[in-house]
């Protein structure tokens, strides 16, 4: 009945159940930076931002409450339960993908779980794989559900960037934003529905860490009153390093995924959602697998790299405005500090 084949760092399981999108939603701050907002503190312009990056403006939560992580993801989770036709104690696990949660204790999940007014006891865990948490957190669900172990479960992706970016440093913070983006995933029983996801790849090469890193936060180097007040506490990037792992990586597993679903190629995607990162690395992405590039989901122009946000975000709105319908199949791909990558073939 099940069908194993193993390989480095990736898997591929046959399971008892077919796992589907139930619902989407969203929730971006209020709050709109623009380059040449940016352009007023530090030394950069908007010509240069969207040369290099293809970003024209982000979001960026409220630092008085109402916009931390868990509260974007309890906004855009209603909406999902709304689009699945769910209400929240239909929700047996909740995984919540982040590197910017709320508390170091107790995780995003269980906070979410109780402003949702979750009252089952669900599971509730959080992923930290950096921008390749939400597939990483997709992909588990999907084996959740394969093996029959839970039925519907609520996926985030959900960053508070701006708390982790250095604002004088023209190198990174350019490139980041807040937002949340969540999928519904739940078990499809009905033989005539099509919707599945049908391939999943995680990897990582955690030789590439020092390309993207925070050194202090942590148990090894807490935050003492000097690192508080300097410049170290925050995000460190190699961005050419980032830039060329990036292509290979997101190409590399875009393909494996591909194969792992039995498609013929690459030709039969509709849509393919990369992690938004940089203008330019969506396009070589695209060059490299061949794909066409109007089959590339693209808002990084008017939010920035979300970080395990990107891609839930792009997706809901492709599906809000009617450009993904159901029944066409889809790829999602992802890479982030780690270095982490992941990849997702689903019929939607
Ligand atoms: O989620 C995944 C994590 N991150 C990524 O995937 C990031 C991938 N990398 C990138 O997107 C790009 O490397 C950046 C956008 C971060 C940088 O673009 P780049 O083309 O690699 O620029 P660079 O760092 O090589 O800098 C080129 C020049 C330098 O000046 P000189 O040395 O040539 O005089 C920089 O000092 O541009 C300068 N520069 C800027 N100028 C204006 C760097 N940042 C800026 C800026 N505005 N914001």
């Amino acid at each position: 009945m099940f069908n194993y084949s193993f390989g480095v760092g990736v898997y591929y399981f046959m399971g008892l159940y077919r796992a589907k999108i139930l619902g989407t939603g969203l929730y971006y701050p209020q709050k709109v930076v623009t380059n040449d907002d940016l352009a007023r503190s530090i030394d950069t312009s908007d010509q240069w931002i969207t040369e290099r990056t293809g970003i024209k403006k982000r979001r960026i939560s409220s630092t008085d409450g109402g916009e931390f992580p868990t509260d974007m993801a309890m906004n855009a989770a209603f909406i999902a339960l709304k689009n699945a036709n769910l209400s929240a104690n239909d929700i047996n696990c909740i995984i919540f993908a982040t590197f910017t949660p709320d508390y170091r204790l107790p995780n995003c999940a269980t906070i979410l779980q109780t402003k949702l007014g979750i009252t089952n006891g669900c599971a509730a865990m959080d992923i930290a794989a950096a921008c390749s948490g939400f597939l990483y957190g997709l992909n588990t669900a999907n084996a959740f559900i394969q093996t029959g172990m839970m039925k519907n479960i609520l996926v985030i992706g959900s960053e508070m960037l701006s708390r982790e970016v250095d604002w004088s440093d023209r190198g990174t913070c350019i490139l980041f934003g807040d937002g949340c983006g969540v999928a519904l995933v739940g078990r499809n029983e009905d033989a005539n529905d099509s919707s599945e996801i049908l391939a999943t790849k995680l990897g990582a090469d955690g030789s590439g860490r020092d390309f993207l890193y925070q050194t202090y936060g942590g148990s090894v180097n807490p935050i003492t009153p000097e690192i508080a007040a300097s410049r170290e506490r925050y995000l460190t990037m190699n961005g050419k390093e980032m830039f060329k792992v990036a292509v290979r990586t997101l190409a590399e597993i875009s393909l494996s995924a591909v194969e792992a679903a039995g498609l013929k190629g690459i030709d039969e995607i509709d849509w393919f959602i990369p992690h938004q990162a940089n203008h330019r690395i969506l396009e070589a992405t695209a060059d490299r697998l061949s794909i066409d590039p109007k089959k590339v989901i693209i808002n990084i122009e008017d939010y920035a790299n979300t970080s395990a946000a990107t891609i839930p975000t792009a997706f809901h709105q492709a599906v809000s405005d009617g450009r993904i319908k159901r029944g066409q199949l889809l790829l999602f791909s992802a890479f982030g500090g780690g270095l982490t990558s992941a990849s997702t073939v689903l019929r939607y």
